[in-house]
């Protein structure tokens, strides 16, 4: 059994799930700090009997968090939000919780900290969520060496919110809109992918701050990708061309959901093409060679179709 213990924050979201059986298959020691470990008991199945520790973290408290970090070897940083509420903080938890989280790496001498930022990230963007995001990485490379920051274009995979939402609204709606026009440019990464970027980074022999871009093999357009989608759940729907400003309007109502289907920032977000830069290294420097939204897709979108994985 590999000794090493990996401390996963945010370990029991969409890409944390997928981290963990990497990791178990890699035969790592897993602790996931968790809000919830109560709500995030379907993690334990991902290892062998011990080899996955749920502990209930508040990352708000740097005590709660040094306890988890004196008995780790590896920590890796998933916590992240889409939108903000009256307590969930783009400041807080994509910034100032990272200062918190690399110093005390520092600190307690942590082999590794792997973290996850997005692509796109740039100082003066105009999304709080990208200024953010920007601000975490800067207070990463200043206080940790031993840190990789691994930046994702949107991820696909079971559980992931691009796809599932759009097939979700293609059920009852008769239009989809094309925000933007739908121009837009993505490059759509798998969650296992990047899962196994995560793995390969605890290996790698760096010495100061080391940055990936993330990206899958083709650039699509959002346009392109609702027809993708549309083809593979076998629907037809009329994708209509929503400015900018009329987007950001509807955006001021559709925020107030609790989950919300699209905010101001969001709208800021998608005013900027999601592609890599090609200034920092990539999956294939890692020697992943990403897979396709196409190949993927089919295997966990059919449930939107008509008759199911049968239609
Ligand atoms: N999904 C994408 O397309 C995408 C693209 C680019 C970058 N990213 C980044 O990748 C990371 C993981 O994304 P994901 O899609 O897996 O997100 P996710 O499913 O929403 O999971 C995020 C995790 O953040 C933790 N978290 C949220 N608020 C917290 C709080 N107040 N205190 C403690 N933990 C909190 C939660 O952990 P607990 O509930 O266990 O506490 C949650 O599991 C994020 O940093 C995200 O910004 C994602």
């Amino acid at each position: 059994m590999n000794e090493k213990i990996a401390t996963i924050f945010g370990g029991s979201g969409f890409l944390g799930r997928h981290l963990v059986r990497k990791l178990t298959e890699k035969e790592y020691r897993v602790i996931v700090a968790t809000r919830s470990p109560y709500l995030s008991g379907f993690l334990k199945p991902l290892g062998n009997p011990g080899q996955i520790e749920l502990i209930k973290t508040n990352i708000y408290d740097e005590d709660s968090i040094r306890k988890i970090l004196k008995k780790s070897d590896i920590a890796i940083n998933l916590v992240g939000i889409l939108s903000e509420n009256k307590k969930q903080k783009f400041e807080f938890l994509h910034s100032e919780f990272t200062k918190l989280l690399a110093k005390l790496c520092a600190e307690l001498n942590l082999k590794k900290l792997i973290h996850i930022s997005a692509l796109g990230v740039k100082e003066n963007h105009t999304s709080k969520y990208m200024q953010s995001k920007f601000l975490g990485e800067k207070n990463i490379i200043n206080n940790f060496d031993a840190s990789i920051i691994l930046r994702p274009s949107i991820i696909f995979g079971p559980e992931d919110k691009f796809f599932n939402t759009f097939a979700s609204i293609a059920q009852f709606s008769p239009i989809l809109p094309l925000i933007g026009g739908g121009h837009t440019k993505f490059e759509p990464v798998y969650v296992n992918d990047v899962a196994e970027a995560i793995v390969r980074s605890i290996e790698l022999n760096i010495f100061k701050p080391t940055i990936y871009e993330l990206g899958g093999p083709s650039i699509y357009s959002f346009k392109e990708l609702l027809n993708i989608l549309l083809k593979t759940i076998k629907k037809k729907r009329l994708l209509v061309p929503i400015p900018f400003s009329v987007a950001r309007l509807n955006s001021y109502f559709l925020q107030m959901m609790p989950n919300p289907l699209l905010t101001p920032d969001q709208v800021e977000l998608l005013k900027y093409d999601n592609i890599a830069s090609g200034q920092f290294p990539n999956l294939n420097d890692l020697d992943i060679y990403p897979s396709n939204v196409q190949s993927i897709l089919p295997k966990y979108i059919y449930r939107f179709r008509t008759g199911g994985q049968f239609g």
